[in-house]
């Protein structure tokens, strides 16, 4: 897939599984840069305060990988964007990491 190809060739050399690379790459960028406001399970903290929880089914059943890259480009709200701090790849490594979370709570024990 394109995007897991941008992920794999960004982080060549430290990639030894290309499917994984994009998205551990994104989780360690989320953590870092994003996870202060949405926090690292995804689920808007008051800094937050707008945004939908990344790892509710329902917002992700609406939100797209595109959307999450432009909110995350330009900015949303009182979000500002990251266009100038982060680079395309990053922020698309992000995107993957947001979208893979609903699925993990979706697979894993009952969401309240
Ligand atoms: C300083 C706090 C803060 C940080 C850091 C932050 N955000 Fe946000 N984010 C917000 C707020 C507040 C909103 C709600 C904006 C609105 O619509 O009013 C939001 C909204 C969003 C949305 C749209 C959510 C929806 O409901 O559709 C996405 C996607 C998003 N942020 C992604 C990110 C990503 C990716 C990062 C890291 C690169 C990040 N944010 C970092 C505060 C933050």
């Amino acid at each position: 897939m394109f995007i897991f190809a941008l992920g794999a060739l960004f982080t060549l050399g430290s990639a030894a599984d290309d499917k994984s690379a994009g998205r551990d790459e994104g989780q360690i960028l989320y953590n870092k840069k994003c996870a202060i406001c949405h926090s690292k399970s995804g689920k808007a903290k008051k800094s937050a305060k707008g945004s939908g929880d990344f790892n509710d089914p329902g917002w992700q059943a609406v939100a797209t990988l595109e959307q999450i890259i432009r909110d995350t480009t330009e900015g949303r709200g009182k979000m500002m964007g990251y266009g100038k701090k982060l680079t395309p790849e990053q922020i698309e490594m992000i995107a993957v990491y947001v979208k893979s979370l609903g699925s993990e709570s979706a697979e894993g024990s009952a969401v309240e």
